[in-house]
C-alpha cells in the first residue's frame, strides 16, 4: 500500500487565521465529541445493511463481473463511449482525467492502455453529432456502456434510442448485441427489462448505491479497467480509507475531522466550499465532488420532517488557472468561503526549466526550477496569501496521484459526506429536488402519465416577450 493521504488543517485555525475566522483547538475538540457518537452510529448502521458504497471496495462478485466484461469486450475495440449523466458520468470522467495521461485519446493504440475513452454526459445536439461523426468509419470497433442506475434520466435514454438505432441500423441486430453494455439496476426499470428482453450483456449498479456514491461499482469500475487503470488498487485504496474512516477518534478519521471543520465554518456562516486541486490529474476529481457534496447535502427537510433548507455549496477551482481568475474574490471578496487544496507531493513527471545563458536577469529566477516545484510554490503561495486574508485553508496531500491514492480520495469524501448529513440532520442519499425538473422535461415532450404537469406548465401565466431585451 502506497502512502496514505493526509488532511491539513493547521490553516483553518485561530493561529493562522485570527478567532473572528479560524477554529479554536476547544471548538474542534467539543465537535469531535459530537462526532464521535455519530461515526459510532453510521458504523453500527453500516452492519446492518446501510451506507451501502462502503462495501463496495470488498464487493469480489461485482470485481469479477467487472473483470469477465473486460475480457469479452476488450479486444478489437477501439472507442469506448459511455453514455450517463451525474453519477453515472462524473466518476468515470474523474478517473480517467487522474489515472491516465491527459492525451489519452490522441496516443496512437500503442502507447494507450486501452480504447479511446468518450463519456457523453450531455444531450448537446452539437457535441453528441460530432462524436457520431467521429466515429462512424470505426462503428465496428466502438463498444457503447449505457449506464443508468433507474434506466429511466432522459438524457441518457435519448443517447441510448439513437446508439440502438445507428447500431442495428449499421450492424444488425447481432452486432448491436456485440457493442452494448448496459449498466443498470439489477432488477427494475425500462432499461434491465429491455436488456434482459434483447439479451444484452449487462452489469448491474448494486442495490442501495446511488449514483454519486457509484463509482467504484461497475459503474465507474468498467471504463476505467476497459482503458487500462487498475481498478484492484483503486479499491484496495478505498479500502484503506475505508478501515480510517471507521475510527470514531476524529482526530485518526480524516472523514469526520473534514465534516467536523467544515461543517463548524458552516454554522459560522462560511457555506461556499471551494475545491482547489493544483494538478491537472485532479481537476475532475473536484468535478465528481462538487456533484457529492451538492446533491448529498442541499436539503429543506431534516430528518425529522421539519422545514431547514441547508447546503454547502461546493465550488471548483483550479491552481494555479484560477488564481488569474478567482483569487482576487477569494481575497478581497466577502469572507464566506473555505478553501480546500489539493495538493501532489511527487508529480508522476516533471518539466525542467532550462538554464539558458540568454535568459533575461528578470527571469533567472525561473532558470533551472521545475515546473512541479513552480505549481507546488504557487499552491503555498495561494494558501499564504488567502491566510494573510483571514481565509481558513484545508490541504489534501497526495504522496502521488496513482490509484491508491485515488480509492482513498473517493470514499474519504464519500464518508466524509455521510458525516456531514448526520452533522446537519438530513439524509445525504436522496435528492428528491431533482424529481420536478425530470418531470417537466416529461411533460414538455409529452410523455404520458405527465399530463398534469403538463396542464400545470400550460397555466403559466403567459407574458409573451414583455420582459425579453
Ligand atoms: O447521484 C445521483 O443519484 C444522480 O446524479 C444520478 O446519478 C443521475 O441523475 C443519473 O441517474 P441514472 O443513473 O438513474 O440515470
Amino acid at each position: 500500500m502506497s502512502a496514505m493521504l493526509e488532511l491539513d488543517y493547521a490553516n483553518a485555525l485561530t493561529a493562522a487565521v485570527g478567532p473572528a475566522h479560524g477554529l479554536s483547538p476547544a471548538e474542534i475538540r467539543r465537535a469531535a465529541a459530537d462526532v464521535k457518537t455519530l461515526v459510532a452510529r453510521i458504523e453500527r448502521e453500516r452492519k446492518t445493511g446501510q451506507h451501502a458504497y462502503r462495501q463496495l471496495p470488498a464487493d469480489r462478485p461485482m470485481l469479477r463481473a467487472v473483470r469477465a466484461a473486460v475480457r469479452r469486450f476488450r479486444p478489437g475495440t477501439e472507442n469506448l463511449v459511455v453514455l450517463g449523466i451525474g453519477g453515472s458520468a462524473l466518476g468515470t470522467i474523474a478517473l480517467q482525467t487522474a489515472l491516465n495521461p491527459p492525451l489519452h485519446n490522441l496516443l496512437p493504440a500503442r502507447r494507450r492502455r486501452g480504447p479511446r475513452l468518450f463519456v457523453m454526459d450531455n444531450v448537446d445536439p452539437v457535441q453528441f453529432g460530432d462524436l457520431l461523426d467521429l466515429i462512424a468509419p470505426q462503428l465496428d470497433r466502438t463498444l457503447f456502456n449505457v449506464i443508468s442506475k433507474s434506466g429511466e434520466t432522459p438524457e441518457t435514454a435519448a443517447q441510448f434510442l439513437i446508439v440502438r438505432e445507428l447500431l442495428a441500423r449499421k450492424l444488425g441486430s447481432r452486432g448491436l448485441a456485440r457493442h452494448l453494455v448496459v449498466t443498470t439496476d439489477p432488477q427494475a426499470g425500462t432499461l434491465r427489462e429491455l436488456a434482459e428482453r434483447e439479451g444484452w450483456y449487462t452489469l448491474p449498479v448494486p442495490p442501495g448505491v446511488g449514483g454519486r456514491f457509484s463509482v467504484l461499482s461497475a459503474v465507474g469500475l468498467f471504463a476505467a479497467a476497459m482503458c487500462g487503470i487498475r481498478i484492484e488498487r483503486l479499491l484496495a485504496g478505498a479500502a484503506a480509507m475505508g478501515r480510517r474512516v471507521a475510527d470514531p477518534v476524529a482526530r485518526r478519521n480524516p472523514a469526520a475531522m473534514l465534516a467536523l471543520v467544515l461543517h463548524a465554518f458552516y454554522t459560522r456562516g462560511k457555506r461556499l466550499h471551494v475545491m482547489f486541486p493544483y494538478s491537472y490529474q485532479l481537476k475532475d476529481l473536484a468535478d465528481w465532488y462538487r456533484q457529492l457534496w451538492a446533491e448529498s447535502l442541499g436539503k429543506q427537510q431534516d430528518l425529522d420532517g421539519q422545514p431547514v433548507v441547508v447546503g454547502p455549496t461546493p465550488i471548483r477551482a483550479l491552481g494555479a488557472t484560477d488564481q488569474h481568475s478567482q483569487v482576487q474574490l477569494y481575497r478581497e471578496g466577502p469572507n464566506d468561503k473555505v478553501f480546500i487544496f489539493l495538493e501532489v507531493v511527487r508529480f508522476a513527471r516533471d518539466v525542467k526549466i532550462p538554464r539558458a545563458g540568454n535568459t533575461p536577469p528578470a527571469l533567472q529566477y525561473l532558470a533551472g526550477a521545475s515546473l512541479g516545484r513552480l505549481l507546488n510554490a504557487e499552491k503555498r503561495a495561494t494558501e499564504l496569501a488567502l491566510v494573510a486574508s483571514q481565509r481558513p485553508c484545508l490541504t489534501i496531500r497526495f504522496p502521488r496521484v496513482d490509484e491508491q491514492s485515488v480509492g482513498q480520495f473517493i470514499m474519504l469524501w464519500e464518508a466524509a459526506a455521510a458525516i456531514m448529513g448526520g452533522l446537519l440532520n438530513i439524509n445525504p442519499y436522496d435528492q428528491p429536488a431533482v424529481q420536478l425538473g425530470k418531470e417537466y422535461t416529461f411533460a414538455l415532450l409529452g410523455r404520458p402519465g405527465y399530463e398534469r404537469r403538463a396542464r400545470e406548465l400550460a397555466a403559466r401565466p403567459r407574458r409573451g416577450n414583455r420582459y425579453t431585451v
